[in-house]
């Protein structure tokens, strides 16, 4: 019988939770059964507010990591109904956590979520707080993606490169030969996101078909891109808070069509994505894409544009459809953690060593 590990993640993006059932077997994970549950707006409004300090931090904190465990407990629950598999057959949840601060250089970073209520409501041991022993040894604590990509995607013949389009991208590089790195390149879907919703009360531009229809600003996006996050070399990594409206409100003119903005925005994050990829992989000859980026065909046709003689396609070329990556790795992070392996790459986080990552809540 396979050994199974639940893995649930709730990104930057604040769109909700994805979680997944995995079977593990040997060295292989892979689904079993998915559930996405999206963030009630009241709920994405309040976890909004507090990125940023405000007044009672602490208590609202504490509620909104209770309120988020009861989501994940449901989460939890559909799951097993679904795959008729009963909570005893499962070994461990790894759960992520919904991001309010990522500070590294302050040496925290802050997912919230009560493990011990995840453990008591679902009965399964629960494994949290991913990052906090990478930054204690010295880490950015993100991104963790790159050593789950190298179990999931790593082939022997073919150096790869793996982008994961969340509220910001990652990249990870999976050379035939020689380390795999990775780090967080800047925005993914964040901007896209927000400049949407500011114009159109929309929480996202399904397909990109909006950012397609209008033009880039070449003046605008030349200040984008020197923002400082991008020049920086790695390791590192970023949040919502470095990428947000009141950034990309400052380089603004004020004279731009809205419409123009969204195709500068794309264009902006596929460059930085294309540049990455072009200063970092060198012979690279595959770029798979995960998140839910990966659903934005305009984003892809111009990721195509900018690396001509890539291929380019989703993770689901792999075996493994692009919105379940996420919650898989923190599966298969609760897997290592139980096992007292490690979860971290130190050539990708800047950690002094590899490290077992996770705080265990046993069932
Ligand atoms: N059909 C689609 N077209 C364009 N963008 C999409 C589509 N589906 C999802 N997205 C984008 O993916 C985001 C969610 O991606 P996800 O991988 O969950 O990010 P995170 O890990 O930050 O939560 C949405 O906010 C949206 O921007
Ligand atoms: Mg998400």
């Amino acid at each position: 019988m396979p050994d199974y590990y639940i893995g649930i993640m709730s990104g930057t993006s604040l769109d909700g939770v994805d979680a997944v059932l995995a079977a593990s077997s040997g060295t292989r994970v892979r689904v079993r059964e998915k559930v996405h549950l999206p963030y009630p707006s009241r709920l994405r409004a309040r976890l909004l507010a507090l990125h940023d300090a405000g007044p009672d931090e602490l208590h609202r904190s504490a509620l909104l990591a209770n309120e988020l465990s009861a989501l994940y407990a449901s989460a939890v629950r559909r799951l097993l109904t679904r795959a008729r598999v009963s909570a005893r057959a499962v070994t461990a949840i790894g759960c992520h956590g919904q991001t309010v601060r990522h500070r590294p250089l302050a040496g925290y970073s802050l997912q919230l979520v009560n493990g011990a209520r995840l453990a008591e409501r679902t009965g399964i041991t629960a494994v949290c707080d991913f990052r906090s022993r990478d930054i204690a040894a010295g880490g950015e604590g993100a991104p963790l993606a790159p050593a789950v990509h190298r179990a999931l995607f790593a082939d022997a013949r073919r150096s790869r490169v793996i982008v994961n389009v969340g509220g910001i991208a990652n990249i990870t590089w999976l050379p035939v030969r020689g380390a795999v790195t990775g780090f967080d390149c800047g925005p993914g879907n964040c901007l896209l996101d927000a400049w949407i919703r500011l114009k159109r009360r929309k929480y996202y531009d399904a397909g990109g078909t909006w950012a397609a229809s209008g033009r880039v600003v070449p003046s605008l996006l030349k200040k984008l891109l020197a923002h400082p996050f991008i020049r920086r070399r790695p390791p590192k990594s970023t949040g919502r808070d470095e990428f947000g409206l009141a950034w990309l409100q400052r380089a603004l003119t004020g004279a731009e069509r809205p419409v123009d903005v969204q195709a500068t925005l794309l264009e902006f994050t596929a460059t930085d994505i294309a540049q990455a990829v072009r200063s970092h992989c060198a012979g690279a000859r595959e770029v798979f894409v995960c998140g839910g980026g990966a659903r934005n065909g305009a984003l892809l046709a111009c990721l195509a544009a900018l690396l001509p003689g890539q291929r380019i396609a989703t993770t689901a070329a792999l075996g493994v459809e692009p919105e379940h990556v996420e919650a898989l790795a923190f599966a298969w992070l609760a897997r290592q953690a139980l096992r007292r392996e490690p979860g971290n790459l130190p050539a990708v986080t800047g950690a002094r060593g590899l490290r077992v990552l996770g705080a265990i809540y046993p069932k």
